[in-house]
């Protein structure tokens, strides 16, 4: 469940003033009337998903964790992030887990591409690569690659075996590729675009991989559909959260930026930033959305919120219990002065970090803050606030009078590219 928490914005909204409109874009969005309708699959996905396909993922994901030491998962933006994100905040940065996870496809780098070829050439590696057109430069050369090692490798037999795809149903590159080889193939539907696609095999394979309980999740999707399908912005936490982003323009804001106070969620903002930017950022519109861990980030950007030009307000994903809880030891000579918290756990230090800053920027640097209030971090929980933050975008967007779901901004440095490349064509 989330909370939105509005005390901490500088000035007060006036819901009443948005009811309607928020009305009629609720309506929009739930009879598919609006630009981009033919991409609303993820709006009842949670509760109408393919339960075959799902029990087939978790089939293959038993059969990964069985048989390999490392998936490679080779995707990007959408193919990629959601996956990541979540793997990262459930299984922490350090994971013990046997089955090591590597992202790759997401980047040009020469030496990110030498590296980890040169990690896992000797290693029992398994590739889940994800592409909806089956066309994307970056995923389709490291897969090139990937494919090349693992047929070296195995032979052409062996490498079937450890290569899964997920793509669209029935056209594209990668699903004729797929269909060729006869890969276990996981299907994105075609009215789910990648930034929407966390619920899909996109993120369900490479989660149900790392070990991860995707029916908590899903159940937490689900009810979050429940939650948030209420027209009412008064009963509507996601609708509420969405307006107050709206508003937040109208006051002067440019940056929107996501903090939370655990590293493990960096790539949770990384995820955020791809819904938010590619959903509203067009037409001239949408806030910049940016993203900082705290406390590590007061030591680097907390001058310029505290301080610098007023662009932007914070929404904090504010996480009340941690998982795991250490305490502070007590030490004879105390030289370091930190026996006044001997007895005491980090996840309070934390605690007073977040109250003493969200007073700071507040108070002093004349910051908004909106605070979305999360009892834990689990499955359940992490799926209830993707679906989340997916329908606050939706709403988000169509308050902009924006398309939510293409991004034809993308396509130009991709025909620049092509061009450079020499692509027929181009
Ligand atoms: O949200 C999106 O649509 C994009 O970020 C895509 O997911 C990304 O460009 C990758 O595309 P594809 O899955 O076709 O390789």
């Amino acid at each position: 469940m989330i909370k939105v928490n509005d005390k901490h914005l500088i000035k007060g909204v006036d819901y009443k003033k948005y009811e309607d409109e928020v009305k009629k874009v609720h309506q929009i969005i739930h009879d598919k009337s609006g630009p981009g309708n033919d991409f609303l699959g993820w709006l009842n996905y949670p509760s109408s998903y393919d339960k075959v396909e799902f029990e087939a993922i978790k089939k293959y994901a038993k059969y990964v964790r069985e048989n390999f030491d490392i998936l490679v998962v080779c995707g990007i933006g959408g193919s990629y992030l959601g996956a990541r994100a979540a793997i990262e905040a459930l299984r922490g940065l350090h994971s013990k887990d046997k089955l090591e996870i590597i992202f790759f496809g997401q980047t040009f780098s020469s030496d990110y591409t030498y590296e980890v070829l040169d990690y896992i050439k000797d290693k029992k590696f398994a590739v889940n690569v994800i592409s909806k057109s089956g066309t994307t430069t970056e995923t389709s050369i490291a897969f090139r690659l990937l494919k090349n090692l693992l047929e070296q490798k195995l032979g052409v037999e062996g490498a079937r075996k450890a290569i899964f795809a997920t793509t669209d149903k029935e056209k594209g590159a990668l699903k004729t590729l797929a269909t060729n080889e006869g890969y276990p193939t996981f299907v994105l539907p075609g009215d789910i675009g990648g930034r929407y696609s966390v619920f899909t095999a996109v993120g369900l394979f490479p989660i149900a991989c790392a070990g991860l309980n995707i029916n908590e999740l899903m159940k937490g999707a689900l009810d979050a559909q429940k939650d948030t399908a209420k027209p009412s912005l008064f009963e509507n936490e996601a609708y509420k959260y969405a307006v107050i982003r709206y508003e937040q323009k109208h006051q002067q804001k440019s940056v929107e930026l996501f903090v939370t106070y655990e590293p493990k969620l960096v790539q949770l903002g990384e995820w955020f930033k791809q819904l938010y930017g590619e959903s509203e950022g067009k037409d001239g519109q949408g806030l910049f959305p940016t993203s900082a861990t705290f406390s590590t980030d007061l030591h680097s950007l907390g001058q310029f919120i505290q301080d610098g030009s007023k662009c932007l307000f914070e929404t904090i994903v504010h996480i009340k219990h941690a998982k795991n809880e250490v305490k502070i030891p007590s030490d004879k000579l105390d030289l370091d002065g930190l026996n006044y918290l001997a007895g005491k756990t980090v996840s309070y230090v934390n605690e007073q970090a977040y109250l003493g800053t969200l007073e700071a920027h507040e108070k002093s640097g004349q910051v908004p803050n909106v605070i979305l209030e999360m009892d834990k971090l689990d499955e359940y929980s992490l799926g209830y606030a993707f679906y989340f933050f997916m329908k606050a975008c939706a709403m988000s967007a169509y308050l902009l009078k924006v398309n939510p779901f293409n991004q034809p901004g993308v396509e130009i440095y991709k025909k620049n590219m092509f061009h450079l490349l020499g692509k027929k064509g181009y």
